[in-house]
């Protein structure tokens, strides 16, 4: 499958190189290729520089955004929060494209812990479906850190993932794509339509408070039924 991540970050190339890895071919995109590529050191939080990444992946191309958005089947959205429309808009995905959105509306204007720019009555997923009505946004995989959404195992036990869409057929393509990043059909969770990606993105102020307690981003939850 013709999959583009729009990301540059830890969430998007670490999704990229695991998505090439399993078989499929992959494009980055983002707003300025040349710029981005030249990136090599370091930043803030430690993350190496794009472009030492991007030299270690010669066999996914880095693309504009708009590139990206002509590309494949699948969009990912793995851009910050208060990115994603702008980036998607960018992008502008022709009708029918699948749009995996993994992005989370954290705001760290403020400082760590980041506060939720979008909440309660709405969501950037719904964002999303609002503003391409004609692309099917399914929210998935932003409960879990990068290094979970792609090894899944590294987390011992049974545990969850969640999807939210509109699309049945959209979500049964992005669970295949699950699937291929090693979440068993078991683990994944339908939770309807495309308003639960604000209960999953209102998961995040408990994620970061749990990161804290298990003093690790590597882990993740079970729910537990009778
Ligand atoms: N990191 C994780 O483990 C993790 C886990 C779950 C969910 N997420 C979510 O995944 C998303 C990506 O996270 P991340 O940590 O990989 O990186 P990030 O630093 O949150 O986002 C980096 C990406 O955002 C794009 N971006 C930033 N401002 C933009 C703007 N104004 N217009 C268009 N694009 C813009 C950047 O584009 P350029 O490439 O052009 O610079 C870059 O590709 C976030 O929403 C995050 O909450 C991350």
């Amino acid at each position: 499958m013709q999959i583009a991540v729009l990301g540059t970050g830890l969430a998007g190339r670490t999704l990229a190189a695991a998505l090439q890895a399993a078989g499929h071919h992959v494009v980055v995109g983002t707003r300025d290729p040349q710029a981005s590529l030249a990136r090599t050191e370091p930043d803030s939080r430690g993350t190496p520089g794009f472009g030492q990444w991007a030299g270690e992946h010669p066999d996914i191309g880095v693309v504009t955004q708009a590139e990206a958005g002509g590309y494949g089947e699948v969009l990912i959205n793995a851009t910050s929060g208060e990115g994603t429309l702008a980036a998607v808009g960018a992008a502008a995905p022709p009708p029918g494209t699948v749009l995996l959105d993994v992005s989370n509306a954290l705001d760290f204007s403020a400082g760590f812990p980041p506060v939720l720019s979008v909440a309660n009555t709405d969501s950037l997923g719904e964002q999303l479906q609002r503003a391409f009505p004609d692309v099917r946004v399914v929210k998935s995989l932003n409960t879990v850190n990068a290094a979970v959404m792609v090894d899944p195992a590294t987390v011992p036990g049974e545990h969850h993932i969640f999807v939210a869409g509109e699309d049945a057929d959209a979500k049964a393509v992005v669970t295949r794509l699950l699937g291929d990043l090693g979440w068993p059909a078991t683990s994944v969770l339908d939770l309807g339509g495309i308003r639960s990606a604000r209960a999953t993105e209102m998961y995040l102020p408990l994620w970061l408070a749990l990161m804290g307690a298990a003093g690790s981003p590597v882990f993740n939850i079970r729910v537990v039924t009778p």
